[in-house]
């Protein structure tokens, strides 16, 4: 080879290379960073981009140079000459990539166990997928439930994940690392959040038709803000029943798909909550039976006219929520009547 053509192919992979890190650093591709191991998966995602942009370069480079240098004549019409492979060159483009691959492999493990480290004064929250709705519940906080994650700045916090019926997965782009939530087996994933603010919760395994609208928020709050949340929500839970039911109502995102006037509810894709004695009636059930087996088993019996297997069994609900909140639907169904 030629020193001249060397000089032109190190010419383009530079211009090549310079461009395409212009594009990677100049756009801003990343959201916000809100958590400590966010620092470690954007090391992994710049390390991942710079091997990319140099495979790019040199790619690019070896295209345009043979493009313009051995481009066929107008008037040329004969066969190219017959090339039998090149041993070495196969050996380095084998060899190349495996050791990339490798690198990344090492430092994505390095990260994901330095990610893990949860520490001792860590917050627990258990997260609960289904299709197509997140509840979060707090075990050391007397397990108040929460249709959003609040957590509080600063605290290290070990969500432990579990799906009720397909994988799911749990993502905050903002945190950082995505963890999938599967059915039958406990996972976990460490957050520690760095700053105030509201941040999409996004499930990104494709579950079934919801799964674009399975959404919610994580809050995160000054630590004398969610102990204060806490202490709210505990308060809600020990009210008499019809007040605390209203609490759980709302944790649980029932608003979502069924109208209760008392709860200013209008969802319409379940039954019309307004209307639990008539429905009760229908199903030959005492009332208070009714409702609590269609909390804990809502396939027992589907009132007619909506679709079987829609609504998930909220059969995780603790005991005393449980109870809170059939109350609060018989009084304020017999009310709405
Ligand atoms: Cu759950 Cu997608």
């Amino acid at each position: 080879m030629r020193r001249g053509s060397i000089v032109q192919l190190v010419t383009l992979g530079v211009v090549i290379g310079a461009a395409a890190t212009l594009v990677a650093l100049l756009v801003p591709w990343l959201p916000p960073n809100a958590a400590e191991e966010r620092d470690g998966i954007d090391l992994v995602f710049w390390f991942t981009t710079a091997i990319c942009i140099a495979i790019f370069a040199l790619v690019g480079a070896v295209i345009v140079y043979s493009v313009i240098k051995f481009r066929a004549r107008p008037d040329d019409d004969a066969d190219g000459p017959p090339i039998h492979g090149h041993t070495g060159l196969e050996i380095v483009w084998t060899t190349v990539p495996a050791i990339l691959v490798t690198a990344i492999a090492v430092i994505s493990g390095i990260v994901l166990v330095q990610n893990d480290r949860a520490g001792t004064n860590h917050l627990n929250v258990n997260v609960t997928a289904r299709q197509f709705a997140w509840t979060f519940s707090y075990p050391g906080q007397g397990n108040l439930a929460s249709a959003q994650l609040r957590l509080p700045v600063g605290r290290s916090v070990e969500l432990h994940l579990r799906a009720l019926d397909v994988i799911h997965s749990f993502w905050v782009p903002e945190f950082g690392q995505k963890q999938d939530a599967l059915p039958g087996q406990d996972t976990k994933v460490v957050i520690t959040p760095t700053k105030v603010g509201t941040y999409p919760v996004i499930c990104t395994e494709l579950c079934g038709l919801g799964h674009a609208l399975m959404r919610t928020s994580a809050i995160v709050m000054q630590p004398a803000a969610f102990n204060a949340w806490v202490k709210r929500q505990q308060t809600a839970l020990k009210a008499p029943p019809g007040e605390a039911g209203k609490s759980v109502f709302a944790a649980n995102g029932c608003a979502s798909c069924h109208t209760l006037q008392a709860a200013g509810a209008s969802g319409k894709v379940g039954p019309d909550l307004d209307k639990l004695p008539a429905y009760a009636k229908q199903a030959g059930k005492p009332l208070e039976d009714f409702v609590r087996e269609s909390i804990v088993d809502p396939n027992a019996y589907v009132q007619p006219g909506f679709p079987k297997g829609v609504m998930p069994p909220f059969a995780t609900l603790p005991k005393d929520q449980l109870d809170a909140l059939v109350m609060f639907l018989i009084d304020s169904s017999k009310g709405g009547k």
